[in-house]
């Protein structure tokens, strides 16, 4: 019987309780011993609650308990998160997560911590919530070489995206949707600034490429300056924009990675993932391009990929599983110019001065009296804004998906 403890009773640790309450026998014949609840920690009262013995507000009643061996850490944010890992670890205890800030702040330093404890620190939850994504870029596509990730990370600027695309809603109109169905928090910049997927798309080029890929290199933008306009544009031009966490290996070994708006066209499998779903295509040189798609927020399919992670820990209870990544010194990240892309832009200034300032470039047929839309060859984002400049009136630059 192994003995395991929840951190934080929120949204994901409710999940993580029901789930071990209710598939209790399948997890046990999966870990090949019954996992037990031992702790949950929080600091608010609990008093209806079936198994309130169970609650604790000292997170040393966990630490100090040589039984347990497994505790979820779902607690979110960066501390007191950290600090409590770092002691769990420490203390020769196994600990999953679905934190994606920690991981991308102090990943490397906690799997040494885990490595040096001869514990595990599992990740499974921290990107695409329920959708299998950790473990299969690790082990099963470890014959390859990673050539490429692109995905839809984040659930509440797809649904938003997706209200705007399908319900000609504007994105102020979308957003406010998107928080009276609890989809966005009352706060949302984490998300519409593109942060959330940003730390996510951080953890996978670590992972794919072995290294820590440190997320404040890559360049972020979120769709809070994407009009109903340039849904329609894109449209026009057979696409649909999605936030689109990117990340390639280029020929000199660096990692080139950005979080930004793109127009994905049509016939990509990308631009069908749609509401809240989340979606990763993973381009390996041996499998081509592989697509991971499901529910990437939520309580149980969050809470579903954690306690996965707690069956895992508790079968390599002798034996590591060597899932992660080294930290290292090396520079490996490309920068933000490391990558061209093709851009759609809109000007107020004249279709004459839009080829002058940029050369070869696509006219699209405009949809708004003294605009210009038109289509830009292959730029470095440096290139695409310096070029913007030179024109009057900008009024959008999208990357285009290739
Ligand atoms: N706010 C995140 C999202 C939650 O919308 O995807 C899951 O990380």
């Amino acid at each position: 019987m192994a003995k395991a403890a929840i951190m934080g009773y929120g949204t994901v640790g409710s999940g993580v309780y029901e789930i071990l309450k209710k598939n209790a026998a399948k997890i046990g014949a999966a870990a090949d011993e019954d996992i037990e609840l031992k702790y949950i920690l929080d600091i608010r009262e609990f008093d209806n609650h079936p198994e309130k013995y169970l609650f604790t507000k000292d997170v040393n009643d966990i630490i100090k308990d040589d039984e347990v061996s497994v505790v979820a850490e779902v607690m979110g944010g960066l501390h007191p998160a950290y600090e409590f890992t770092k002691e769990l670890l420490s203390a020769g205890k196994s600990v999953v997560t679905s934190n994606k800030e920690l991981v991308a702040t102090y990943g490397s330093e906690l799997l040494e911590i885990a490595e040096k404890h001869n514990v595990n620190y599992m990740f499974e939850a921290s990107v695409g919530g329920g959708i299998p994504i950790i473990r299969p870029l690790n082990r099963c596509l470890a014959a390859n070489n990673i050539i490429r990730i692109a995905g839809i990370l984040n659930g509440t600027t797809n649904y938003i995206l997706y209200q705007m695309i399908t319900n000609d809603k504007s994105f102020d109109e979308a957003l406010k949707d998107a928080q009276a169905n609890g989809y966005a928090e009352r706060n949302p910049a984490a998300d519409i600034e593109g942060h959330d997927a940003c730390r996510k798309i951080a953890i996978l080029s670590s992972l794919a490429w072995g290294k820590e890929v440190d997320y404040t290199n890559i360049g972020t933008e979120g769709i809070v300056n994407i009009t109903l306009e340039d849904v329609r544009y894109a449209a026009s031009v057979g696409s649909v924009i999605k936030l689109i966490g990117y990340a390639e290996q280029l020929e000199n070994g660096k990692i080139y990675a950005h979080v930004a708006p793109m127009l994905i066209k049509r016939d990509c499998l990308l631009s069908d993932i749609d509401d809240v779903y989340n979606g990763i295509m993973v381009t390996g040189d041996s499998v081509g391009d592989v697509m991971f798609y499901g529910a990437g927020a939520g309580k149980l399919p969050t809470a579903s990929a954690v306690v996965a992670d707690m069956i895992d820990s508790v079968i390599h209870k002798a034996r590591r599983s060597l899932i992660g990544w080294a930290k290292t010194d090396e520079d490996i990240c490309a920068g933000v110019d490391g990558k061209k892309f093709r851009y759609f832009m809109r000007t107020s200034d004249t279709a004459e001065n839009a080829g002058k300032v940029f050369g070869d470039i696509e006219l699209v047929k405009s949809l708004a009296e003294g605009e210009t839309a038109f289509i830009t060859g292959e730029l470095t984002a440096s290139e695409a804004a310096d070029k913007a400049k030179e024109l009057s009136g900008m009024i959008s630059s999208i990357r285009i998906f290739a």
